[in-house]
């Protein structure tokens, strides 16, 4: 989806809570917290705070009571459904089912999915796109290192896959390098070979547009977490039929119509999806926190756009003067979300992890953020022998100061070294004589 960025557009974009939150420095301080750690779990928007305090005097069992509270949440939990349904532009008939997070989503479409189903991906994806499809009939596609190799290697492949269903599962941004995936070119492949496509959309919802009618992609999937709204849900969104002919993804209340007792067995009567799948009291707060915090970023999209997008320069250019940095990555002409992984030479990143958070107050991931076989390739290809990087990444409650800070911690420990000293407690580097305090609803 095309979209209009303005230069210079980076204030009035939505606020989050704990923008100020204070954390403590190995050496005593208290400074404010540089969570440069968005990819991972985004901080709640205020407004998703404001919408959530605005139901929880009506929270009350869902499908389940006659009492006006619990009309009022089943309302809030029903009406969710097209408030999700518009956000990813999708189909009036496609189906809209609650999930614990993206995960769960995928999961559930694998559940579902017809028996001897062809399904193809890239090896680049994430844990939760890439394990739940394993078997005879899984292709895994090298990942290419262009958009226009993407294309081709998808049509090969796609070429070559058995006759029957088949199903391609893509990415929308890399959570290893943020880059965009050519969703749309993909899908029209997939489409003239008979396949649905399903988009692992973790990383691209909270930070673009999508519209699955243009786009041409038949399910979505993200988590209300990485989208500013950390209550427990994620969402799968897409074509009913194969869902509706599944097993129930879990079995109990919720998802039956009528059990009846047999004697020796149970008469179970399945619900129809969406409910099929949503055994159990459903998540009503955090449904209406995902739906809340899709309306408040459709409302934003243009702020939110160049605000990371003007912070991903800053960061990129300031983090190519500190030596030895390298930078990871797949497809070398795509565009990125404000993702950015690194190795620096001679520097473990589990290390500069420890380092930044307990001398600069820096929150980054470190590892290979549940996508092992594309971080292995990628760290061997900067030169290095270690299968880890370190990811910075940005999104609403970044700041320019923020990212400052990271670039001239990072100059200080590779050309100075650390202030403190550091030891490796069960394979993880921790600040020895670490007396940071907790706060004090942990004491
Ligand atoms: C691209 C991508 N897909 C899927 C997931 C899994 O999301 P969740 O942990 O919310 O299930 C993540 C999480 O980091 C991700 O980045």
């Amino acid at each position: 989806m095309t979209l209009a960025i303005t230069p210079g557009t980076t204030t009035a974009v939505p606020a989050v809570v704990g923008a100020d939150l204070r954390v403590p420095l190995v050496t005593g301080e208290r400074v404010t917290y540089a969570n440069l750690d968005h990819a991972a779990s985004a901080p709640c928007l205020q407004e998703v705070r404001d919408a959530v305090d605005e139901l929880l005097p009506w929270y009350a069992s869902v499908h389940r009571g006659a009492g006006f509270a619990s009309q009022v949440s089943t309302r809030v939990y029903e009406q969710a459904r097209d408030r999700i349904r518009k956000f990813v532009g999708a189909h009036a008939s496609d189906t809209v089912v609650f999930t614990r997070n993206t995960t769960d989503s995928l999961n559930l479409l694998a559940r579902s999915v017809p028996k001897n189903t062809a399904v193809v991906l890239f090896d680049s994806e994430h844990h939760a796109a890439l394990l739940p499809w394993r078997g005879p009939n899984v292709q895994r596609v090298p990942a290419p290192s262009s958009s226009g190799a993407a294309v081709v290697a998808l049509d090969r492949a796609l070429a070559a896959a058995p006759v029957g269903p088949r199903l391609v599962i893509v990415t929308g941004a890399s959570n290893v390098t943020g880059e965009l995936w050519p969703v749309a070119e993909l899908a029209k492949v997939a489409r003239r070979h008979g396949a649905r496509i399903a988009l692992d959309a973790a990383q691209l919802a909270p930070h673009r547009p999508i519209n699955a009618r243009e786009l041409g992609v038949d399910y979505i999937a993200f988590s209300g977490h990485k989208i500013y709204a950390p209550f427990g849900a994620g969402v799968l969104v897409g074509r009913a039929d194969w869902l509706q002919q599944a097993q129930p993804y879990l079995v109990g209340g919720g998802a039956t119509s009528k059990v009846t007792d047999h004697g020796d067995r149970l008469g179970v009567a399945w619900s129809a999806v969406p409910e099929r799948h949503e055994a159990g009291s459903p998540n009503v707060v955090g449904v209406h926190a995902l739906a809340s915090a899709c309306e408040i970023l459709s409302r934003h999209w243009e702020q939110t756009v160049a605000h990371e997008q003007e912070l991903l320069t800053r960061l990129q250019d300031g983090l190519r003067t500190v030596p030895g940095f390298r930078e990871l990555a797949i497809l070398t002409d795509a565009d990125k979300v404000g993702v950015v992984s690194f190795t620096i030479s001679g520097f473990d990143a589990g290390f500069l992890a420890a380092a930044l958070s307990a001398e600069y107050g820096i929150g980054v991931r470190d590892g290979a953020f549940c996508a092992h076989v594309i971080v292995g390739r990628l760290v061997k290809q900067v030169g290095s022998h270690e299968e880890r990087a370190v990811r910075a990444s940005i999104g609403l409650g970044t700041t320019a100061e923020h990212v400052d800070r990271l670039v001239a911690a990072l100059r200080t420990l590779v050309t100075e070294g650390p202030k403190w000293t550091y030891v490796q407690r069960d394979g993880r580097w921790v600040p020895q004589d670490d007396n940071r305090t907790l706060p004090p609803f942990l004491a």
